[in-house]
């Protein structure tokens, strides 16, 4: 299991008398979150019938535009998952207004699934998605728990609802990411735990939801079997995510972000081979889109060491932050192989998490 606070360290909390109802459950007051955040604030004072809000202003203080304008400019395409979420944060910003004139109406159901190829950004949308929920004041602590199955379903009888509480516990007052979800539900073994763990998630879904948002994230076709088979799940999400695929263009767009946030730069010589090498590999096994991207340049960089290290005379500046084409050349691809170290592993998952990924956390302590 995977824990996380929002991008640039945990924002200042903006919830008063906005969207943070107080918490009805009796397990989210157990987990006071580090921001020492009670759930209960007072309500901010009633606004009059002719006040006015100027939302524009209210979006820019919250720090949306923010957390918007950065998720343009780190990630690539994506764009009808940019509107969404443009869109999500609109309605909260509205919502917020309405409670502000003391509106009543229940809280916007905020659970959503991500459905995408690996690589696609799911993971790291769902880390921008919970530091915009808390900013709006929908979270109280704004972090991510991302877990899969073996989080959340054990071994033997009695095993299950404990591990599953202990994981909700823990995301409480931020988000919840449930990877490859459908894996928690095996209609082939009828006596399987994981449909105990989807009950309880059913009820957090429903009676925690003022404190908890989950994401359900996967492959579109598995996922969809997964809510039909259990409508339970499919009537409590709110809003649906899906993530394309990226086109080559995009996957250079991508490789050009990472190089420079990397200080590294492509000799023009091999910008051509890395977009064949992108063409090529996209149309191979177990292709993980940026994944495999940052895979790729992380193969270029081993080639780039062998080739300074073992070149004669002194090497320069330059030639430290340069991959040229033969860094990319060496790769099995142009044999028409995915590369030796491939970007997932048989089942399909990622081979090894990427160093911008959520620090690993033992899911005992
Ligand atoms: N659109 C993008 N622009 C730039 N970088 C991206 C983009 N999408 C993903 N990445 C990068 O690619 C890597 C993989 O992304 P992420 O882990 O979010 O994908 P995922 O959809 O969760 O994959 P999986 O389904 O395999 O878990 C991350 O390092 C992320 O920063
Ligand atoms: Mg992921």
């Amino acid at each position: 299991m995977k824990e996380q606070e929002g991008p640039g360290g945990p924002p200042k909390p903006k919830r008063a008398g906005f969207g943070g109802r107080p918490a009805s459950s009796s397990s989210s007051s157990e987990e006071s979150g580090e921001d020492g955040g009670e759930p209960q604030e007072p309500a901010e004072e009633l606004l009059a019938d002719d006040a006015t809000i100027d939302l524009v202003a209210d979006r820019a203080k919250a720090g949306v535009d923010e957390v918007l304008a950065e998720l343009d400019r780190e990630l690539v395409g994506l764009l009808p998952v940019k509107q969404r979420i443009s869109e999500i944060a609109a309605l909260l910003l509205v919502d917020r207004a309405r409670r502000r004139f003391g509106l009543e109406s229940e809280r916007p159901n905020l659970h959503m699934s991500f459905t995408g190829s690996p690589g696609t950004g799911k993971t790291t949308v769902a880390m921008r998605m919970a530091s915009l929920l808390h900013r709006l004041g929908y979270l109280r602590r704004g972090h991510l728990v991302a877990v899969t199955r073996d989080d959340l379903v054990g071994q033997y009888v009695g095993h299950t609802a404990p591990k599953t509480k202990d994981v909700v516990k823990r995301a409480m007052g931020g988000l919840l990411f449930i990877d490859e979800a459908y894996y928690l539900y095996r209609p082939e073994n009828e006596r399987d735990y994981g449909q105990e763990s989807i009950e309880i998630l059913l009820q957090v879904m429903e009676n925690d939801r003022d404190d908890l948002v989950v994401v359900l994230a996967g492959y579109a076709d598995r996922m969809d079997v997964f809510f039909k088979s259990n409508p339970g799940m499919s009537s409590r999400v709110g809003h649906h995510l899906d993530f394309p695929e990226y086109d080559v263009k995009e996957l250079l767009d991508i490789s050009g972000l990472i190089l420079a946030k990397q200080n590294f730069r492509l000799d023009p010589e091999a910008e051509p081979v890395l977009r064949d090498y992108l063409t090529r590999r996209r149309e191979q096994p177990r292709f993980a889109n940026a994944r495999s991207v940052r895979n790729a340049l992380e193969r270029a960089r081993l080639r780039q060491a062998r080739r300074l290290v073992t070149a004669e005379g002194d090497v320069s500046k330059d030639d430290l932050v340069t991959l040229i084409a033969d860094d990319f050349l060496g790769s099995r691809v142009f044999d028409g192989e995915p590369d030796d170290e491939s970007d997932t592993d048989a089942a399909g998952r990622p081979a090894e998490e990427s160093a911008e990924e959520p620090v690993k956390e033992s899911a005992g302590g």
